[in-house]
């Protein structure tokens, strides 16, 4: 089969080149350059341009201005955070008094533990979330809404893994944290606060 097409195409140049010596090899040029339509053609260079746009914005973002993804800080076994420090007793921790706190949540059908977080204003909070039960977000701050701060924070709350996102609250404040990933019938209810409020003897 392999010998035959070969063969018959040999055969075949043969016959044409001999009844037309010129036409032969300029008829298959033109067959090679693929025809492709200006407005398709178009298309392609602002595809290929917002792709190079996009790749210059993530390169930037990443390493000029410091944005990452929340990271991978550990594994936990869903099944027994009760009996895991320190998730058995999720809520704030002080590392450097009025400067520092780790804070642990722990996602579950529908709520946060813990659900109120109070912090001195200026403090920076290493967020430690995990979920006891299926996956849960956190979207802290509302927009727009008066008397509430908006924040660019938002943790994905996975089963089994514990996500870490640090952040620095220099204004005083109200933010609502709330479960942003669907979780169930009362997924719209899940939603914690943490105030930011003045720094004792800050003066
Ligand atoms: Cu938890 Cu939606």
């Amino acid at each position: 089969m392999t010998d035959d097409t070969p063969a018959a195409e040999g055969f075949d140049e043969d016959p044409s080149a001999s009844s037309e010596p010129d036409g032969g090899a300029v008829v298959v040029e033109p067959d090679e350059h693929v025809h492709v339509d200006p407005y398709e053609r178009n298309w392609m260079r602002i595809a290929a341009f917002t792709m190079v746009v996009f790749a210059i914005a993530v390169t930037v973002a990443g390493l000029a201005l410091g944005i990452q993804v929340p990271t991978d800080e550990g594994r936990v076994d869903p099944n027994t955070l009760a009996s895991t420090p320190p998730w058995s007793e999720p809520g704030l921790r002080e590392i450097v008094p009025g400067e520092e706190y780790d804070l642990y949540i722990v996602a579950r059908r529908f709520a946060f533990q813990p659900m109120e977080v109070e912090i001195p204003q200026g403090a920076t909070v290493n967020f430690y979330a995990t979920s006891a039960d299926v996956q849960h977000g956190i979207k802290l701050g509302l927009a727009g809404a008066e008397g509430r701060q908006a924040s660019n924070i938002n943790i994905m709350v996975i089963p089994g893994q514990v996500s870490k996102l640090t952040s620095t609250f220099d204004d005083v404040g109200v933010y609502d944290y709330i479960c942003h990933e669907y979780c169930g019938l009362a997924h719209h209810q899940m939603a914690g606060v943490l105030r930011v409020v003045p720094a004792e003897g800050g003066e």
